[in-house]
């Protein structure tokens, strides 16, 4: 078998999607579908991808900077965009695999089949077509009296007839190279849309004789092609579904897929469980016997096993094992908490460590802040870390105890299992094993509402 390169268009101005920005940026599943569509291609084995760049090439450049691609400088259609590439494949390429950039489902394994049955069959062209209920949009599939594959016609130039047929053209396909380049030589724009159509070389083949064959797939699902948002909504859907029944095949229990959205990137041991109402995105991974949700956000976090976080946001931190986390917490990138920490109702941590089994369980803010093991953090505590300008740093030493409600103006340190007294607004270091108070002596008055009732009635 010789050299087989994928070819990915991805050029076009996606008008449908009324957007600045390109097409193939939008996100599916937390991923621009050119990713999805990028990494199908990768896994399938090819030996070489290739993308047509055009509308919107320099946004789609800052993202996908060391991807080969060629420029495709008018957008005047798929037969077009793929000539481009004519000269920019390597000379051992015999075999190109063409993809759309705005089919972002499409499966490797699904790939590979189309590849090992055009090889197989020693087609010059093979389709992978599928039959849809509703195939509005999509090129129709003609087959001769025999049952071959003798063109396609789009949607808008199709006949009444040709309306009827629900085998469609999932933009997808293997050609032998130098006959597919011969016959884009021939393609004209004679057509509803005035382009140059790449669905038009099929026709060309069939009529040389040459053999054109169609794979369909098993799973419709995976060929939608996304032109405008509402089909956007759907792939995200289909994702979404195709991501939690993954999870669950694994071992992970979701406790409802309609409410649960993770990430295609997202790795999560057996034994955890989703609540409902849960987002977890980006490169997460997230340990085993875990309890995530309800109504938590968790983006680009590593997490241990056996945690359990509820109703709070976390976002770019590393959370141990064995951990309590909520209802209510926010975690901010750069925080860190090892095993068995507890982070408690209404607390805001950011860019902080906390220590094994230390303790914030009500209503603080902890900001820049080392705090070593076995801490405890009284309700209502405060590290002060701005002081208009600047950031400053909070270390708390091990077995440190802060009484509730304490403001710590940073740069501050608490020695090793001092001690706090509640209220208090420390802004010096406390020695290890000391006691800080930091308020007014409580003064009481004796009988002063007794004194006040009778200046009153005089
Ligand atoms: C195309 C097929 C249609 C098929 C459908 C599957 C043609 C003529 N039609 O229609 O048979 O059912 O895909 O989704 O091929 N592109 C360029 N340069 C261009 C035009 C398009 O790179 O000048 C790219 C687009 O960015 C897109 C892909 O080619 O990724 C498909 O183009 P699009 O305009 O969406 O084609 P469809 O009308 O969907
Ligand atoms: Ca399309």
């Amino acid at each position: 078998m010789g050299e087989v390169a994928a070819v990915i268009l991805a050029a076009g101005l996606g008008k449908r999607m009324r957007s600045k920005y390109p097409k193939v940026l939008h996100p599916v599943g937390g991923r621009p579908m050119l990713q999805h569509v990028l990494g199908a291609a990768e896994k399938a084995g090819v030996d070489e991808i290739l993308v047509v760049l055009g509308h919107g090439r320099d946004i789609i450049l800052d993202e996908f900077e060391h991807i080969p691609y060629v420029v495709q400088e008018q957008q005047l259609g798929t037969g077009h965009a793929l000539y481009q590439c004519r000269d920019a494949l390597k000379s051992h390429v015999e075999h190109v695999l063409v993809l759309c950039g705005d089919v972002p489902l499409i499966k490797p394994e699904t790939l590979k089949e189309l590849m090992d049955h055009h090889i197989e069959s020693g087609s010059y062209a093979t389709i992978l077509t599928a039959e849809l209920p509703n195939p509005k949009g999509y090129g129709r599939i003609i087959r001769d009296d025999t049952g071959n594959v003798k063109g396609i016609v789009e949607h808008r130039d199709a006949s009444p007839e040709e309306l009827e047929i629900k085998e469609v053209n999932s933009g997808t396909y293997v050609f032998k190279r130098k006959e597919l380049f011969e016959a884009l030589d021939r393609i004209d724009t004679q057509n509803a849309q005035g382009e140059y159509y790449l669905t038009d070389v099929i026709g060309i083949l069939f009529n040389e004789g040459k053999t054109v064959s169609a794979v369909m797939t098993e799973d419709p699902t995976e060929i939608m092609g996304i032109n405008d948002r509402i089909q956007l909504a759907e792939a995200e859907r289909i994702m979404r579904r195709r991501k939690n029944e993954e999870l669950m095949l694994y071992g992970v229990t979701i406790l409802d897929s309609e409410t649960t959205r993770i990430d295609s990137g997202v790795k999560i041991a057996p034994d955890t469980i989703i609540y409902p109402f849960t987002i977890i995105e980006g490169n997460t991974e997230i340990g085993e016997d875990c309890r995530i949700g309800p109504f938590t956000t968790i983006v680009d976090c590593v997490i241990g096993k056996d945690t359990m976080i509820k109703n709070s946001v976390i976002l770019e931190s590393r959370i141990g094992s064995h951990c309590k986390v909520g209802p209510f917490a926010h975690i901010r990138p750069g925080t860190v908490l090892e095993d068995y920490v507890k982070v408690g109702d209404f607390v805001e941590i950011k860019k902080s460590k906390i220590g094994e089994g230390s303790k914030v369980p009500h209503l603080s803010y902890v900001g820049d802040a080392e705090v070593e093991e076995k801490v405890n953090i009284g309700a209502g505590t405060i590290t002060c870390n701005y002081d208009g300008e600047k950031k400053w740093k909070t270390f708390i030493d091990e077995g440190a105890f802060i009484g509730s409600n304490t403001s710590l103006v940073a740069p501050v340190r608490i020695g090793k299992r001092a001690f706090v007294a509640a209220g208090s607004t420390i802004t010096r270091d406390v020695p290890g094993e000391a006691l800080a108070i930091a308020r007014k002596k409580q003064e009481n008055i004796e009988g002063w509402v007794r004194k006040r009732k009778k200046k009153d009635d005089d």
